[in-house]
Parts: structure tokens; sequence; C-alpha cells
């Protein structure tokens, strides 16, 4: 093994037993006190199936935008990406329902199911139709990310939110998460899909892609910390519960990390974007980069979504 696969194969290693060592952690965080072996276990499974499902769905989201919005069409690589993505998804909604079994749900498990499945069911068709075409097409590409954001909707409205209709109406917090989400769909999801699509452009086709989506970009992170910061006043309560509760310390290091991120894309913009079209490596290196670290904010809402709003 040459020394270079050497230094990606224990990079690779050791970023998948931090996910994994986080994942273990953070089931302790939804288990609270009194973690049993069982109990924990189930946490684990549910955040590591939320995270899958939330992969999935913004990755398919985050293709569906690049390749209606910032290319001219989408690459043939996508019929790929969009299928892998919503295997993940499938995989994970699976894991959250199995967990979700008895558990106290203001409607029946089966029709969470049913609600929650069908918009994936429509992209998993979709998928096998663009594969059957000679090339993906505009509009086959758009309707698997409509799909795609029919389903994140329907994870909306079974998390907290759900829970808690009774005390106050839900509508706006259930759109602005539904937004919150859908803006990290299209901005990182997106920057996946724009990586993954790298290959088959050239000269001023990446010059005009890259400029298009780095502007995309940062109306996505700006979106996503507002709408979030919405979300955490809806959730939170009083300010102390920031420092003092599970929930609370899960958004400080969301938000921690979103810094992080912000710097990364502005790094992107100065070094990345303008390289792009003599050479990628900055641009891909960066954006590697910030793909990791928004995995692992994506696993921190996965475990806030399993842990009681203070609030
Ligand atoms: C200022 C920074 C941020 C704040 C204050 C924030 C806050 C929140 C809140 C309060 C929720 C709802 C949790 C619930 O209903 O229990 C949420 C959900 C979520 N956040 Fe953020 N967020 C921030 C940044 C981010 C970033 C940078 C990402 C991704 C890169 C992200 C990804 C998500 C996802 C995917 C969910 C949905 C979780 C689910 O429904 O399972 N957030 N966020």
């Amino acid at each position: 093994m040459n020394e270079r696969a050497h230094r990606s194969a224990l990079a690779l290693a050791a970023a998948v037993s931090g996910a994994v060592g986080l994942l273990g952690l953070l089931g302790l965080f939804v288990v609270g006190a009194a973690p049993g072996t069982a109990a924990w276990a189930g946490a684990v499974a549910a955040i590591a199936g939320r995270w899958l499902l939330l992969v999935g769905l913004c990755l398919m989201v985050g293709a569906a935008f690049v390749g209606t919005v910032i290319l001219p069409a989408p690459p043939p690589s996508f019929r790929r990406l969009v299928a892998i993505a919503c295997v993940a998804a499938g995989i994970g909604l699976a894991l959250v329902l199995v967990a979700l079994v008895g558990a106290s749900l203001n409607v029946p498990l089966w029709r969470v199911a049913v609600l929650r499945a069908m918009p994936l069911v429509v992209a998993g068709v979709l998928i096998a139709f663009e594969w059957r075409a000679s090339q993906p097409s505009v509009r086959g590409i758009a309707a698997i990310g409509i799909a795609a954001a029919a389903a994140m909707l329907a994870d909306v409205g079974t998390s907290h939110i759900a829970s808690s209709a009774e005390a106050h109406p839900e509508h706006v917090e259930t759109f602005v998460h539904w937004l919150h989400v859908l803006a990290v769909g299209t901005w990182v999801g997106g920057l996946a899909a724009l990586l993954v699509s790298l290959p088959a452009l050239a000269g001023d086709a990446v010059r005009s892609a890259v400029r298009r989506f780095s502007t995309s970009a940062g109306i996505g992170i700006g979106l996503v910390a507002v709408t979030g910061l919405m979300r955490a006043a809806q959730e939170l309560g009083p300010l102390s519960n920031l420092l003092t509760t599970d929930f609370g310390r899960l958004l400080v290091a969301k938000s921690v990390l979103l810094v992080a991120l912000a710097g990364l894309g502005a790094g992107q913009r100065l070094v990345g974007v303008p390289a792009a079209p003599r050479r990628l490596r900055p641009l891909r290196r960066i954006g590697t980069a910030e793909l990791a670290i928004a995995a692992v904010v994506i696993l921190l809402a996965a475990a806030l979504v399993n842990v009681p709003p203070p609030a």
C-alpha cells in the first residue's frame, strides 16, 4: 500500500472510531442518569438511524438543488449518489421506527410509518426511472428532491414539535424546523453533490458552478443559523438552560461547529473558489473538511431530537 493510501486509510479509521465514540457518548445523553445497556443500545440505534435518515435526505435534496439550479444539467454520477442516499435514508427510517416501538405517540405507529415511508418510496420509484433513462433529467432529479423534501416534512411532523402540540400551535415551529433541515440539505448536501459532479466539468463550467454554489452556500449557512436560533428559542426556555441542560449543551456544541463551518466557508471563498478553474485540490480539501464537520453536527442534531427539550 503506498504512503498516500496508508495515510487515507488511517484518517478514515480515526474518523470512524471517533464517530462511533461520539455516538456512544450521545447515547448516554439520551438515556440520562440511569442507563441500562438495553436503553443505551436503543438510544444509540435511534441516533444512528436518525443520522442515516437525515444524511440520506440532505444528499437527495442537495443533488436536486445542484442538478437544477447550479449546473446546466445533472451529471450521470448523480444517479448513483441519489440511489445510495435513498437506501441510507430507508435504513435510517427503519431504525428510527424500531426505536419508536413502545413509545407513547399522539398517533398510531403504523400511521407514522406510512406517512414517513411514502415519500421515500416515491423517491425510490423516481430513481429507478432515472436509472432506466439514457441521461439523468432535470425534471427527474427535481422530482426526487421534492419527494425528499416531503420526507423531511413528515420527519419534522413527528419530532419534538408533535409531542408538544397541546401546549401551543405548532405550524410555525414545523415550518421553521423544516426550513432549517431543507437549508442544511441544499447547503451541505449540495456541497457533497458539487464535489461529486466536478470530474464531469471543465474550464468555464467549473468556474461558474463553484461561484454559483459559493453564493448559494452563503445564503444557506445564514438560513441555517437564523432558523436554528428560532428553533432554539422555541424549545430552550430560559437562557440558563443553555449550560445546565443536555439539550442546551448540544445546542452550544452545534453553534460552535457552525462558526467553524463559517470559517471554512470563508476559506473556500478566498482560496478554493478562485483556484478551482486551474486546481481543484484546495476546493476538494476544504470541502471534505466542511462535510466531515457537518456530519458531526448532524449527529448532534440527531441526538438533540432524542433529548427532551427543557421548555
Ligand atoms: C446556530 C446554530 C444552530 C442552532 C441554534 C440549531 C438549533 C437546532 C434546533 C433547536 C433543532 C430542533 C431540535 C428539536 O426539535 O429537538 C435543530 C434541528 C436540526 N439541526 Fe440545527 N441548529 C444549528 C445549526 C445547525 C447546523 C450547522 C446543522 C448542519 C450542518 C444543523 C442541522 C440540524 C438538523 C439536521 C436538525 C433536524 C434534526 C431532526 O429533526 O432530527 N443545525 N437545530
